[in-house]
């Protein structure tokens, strides 16, 4: 159901890969609800993946290649997207990360650095460079928002995380330091939100993550929010409903950053 929350408004979705990407169903839920998007993704993910068809989708989105890493693919980025819509954005989705020390398994304290720095770069950094370059080409309007997707191992440790944590936490940082910058400049808000573990080709790399999804189920009151319901929550803090809300790390996890233990976990352990 559409409430046109949207109408009028234009933006940029960085990684939607496939169908289970929360880029995805965002991306979706923003044209659902009157916006106008260009969709972008890493070169080779656009080769391996099926995004064409979500521009389709979504009345024909240009898809712009551009790897987060590159502040040359990032610029052109933003040229193309200035061309297309003859303006500037209203919205920015950052749906992006990647652990080559997660993929391969490698345990937190043996963390290749290479592959660390490359984690921080493309899961983090990346963040950054998206808002210098906007800001310096002047790329999003007045009242913009912009929104990355983060993970409670930001604050509290899940050892299988691994060096995401970090990278994740590091993200939060530059969200609250560039949201002040862009608040004062433009009043352009920037905001993470939190969200449940969530199957998809990046969740899916994290060992256990199986059984990690049903404990985080278990432990939420609401259980755990799904990527559609991320899409929703995402379209709200686009939205000129949330104009005020800035530098915040907002959980969307049914609950589960508040809690304890619950009944179904102790439950589901048995005596000893
Ligand atoms: P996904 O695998 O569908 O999306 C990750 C995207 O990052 C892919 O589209 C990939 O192509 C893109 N990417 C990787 N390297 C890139 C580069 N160098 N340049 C440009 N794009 C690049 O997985 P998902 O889960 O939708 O991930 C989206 C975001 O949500 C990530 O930041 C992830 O950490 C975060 N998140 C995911 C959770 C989960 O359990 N799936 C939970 C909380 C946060």
């Amino acid at each position: 159901m559409s409430h046109n929350l949207l109408k009028g408004k234009k933006g940029i979705i960085f990684g939607a890969l496939d169908e289970k990407s929360i880029a995805w169903k965002t991306a979706q839920r923003c044209v659902q609800e009157g916006a106008e998007i260009v969709l972008t993704n890493a070169p080779v993910a656009l080769r391996m993946g099926t995004i064409r068809q979500l521009a389709e989708e979504c009345n024909n989105a240009p898809v712009i290649p551009a790897d987060v890493t590159s502040s040359e693919d990032i610029e052109g980025l933003f040229d193309q997207t200035l061309e297309h819509f003859g303006s500037g954005v209203d919205f920015i989705l950052h749906s992006v990360g990647m652990s080559i020390n997660v993929r391969k398994g490698i345990p937190y304290t043996e963390n290749n650095y290479d592959f660390m720095h490359k984690a921080f770069d493309i899961s983090s950094i990346s963040l950054h460079r998206v808002l210098a370059t906007a800001m310096k080409k002047d790329a999003i309007n007045e009242w913009g928002s912009v929104v990355a997707l983060t993970y409670i191992a930001a604050q509290r440790v899940f050892p299988d995380y691994n060096d995401m944590a970090d990278a994740k936490a590091l993200l939060e940082s530059i969200t609250r330091n560039f949201g002040y910058q862009y608040g004062i400049k433009k009043h352009v808000r920037v905001n993470t939100i939190s969200q449940s573990p969530t199957q998809t080709t990046a969740g899916s790399g994290v060992k256990g993550f199986g059984d990690f999804i049903s404990y985080a189920d278990k432990m939420s009151p609401l259980g755990n929010a799904t990527a559609d319901q991320c899409a929703d929550y995402t379209v709200t803090l686009f939205s000129d409903l949330t104009k005020m809300v800035t530098m915040q790390n907002l959980f969307h996890d049914g609950g589960f950053s508040f809690m304890g233990v619950s009944e179904a976990v102790i439950n589901g352990m048995g005596e000893k």
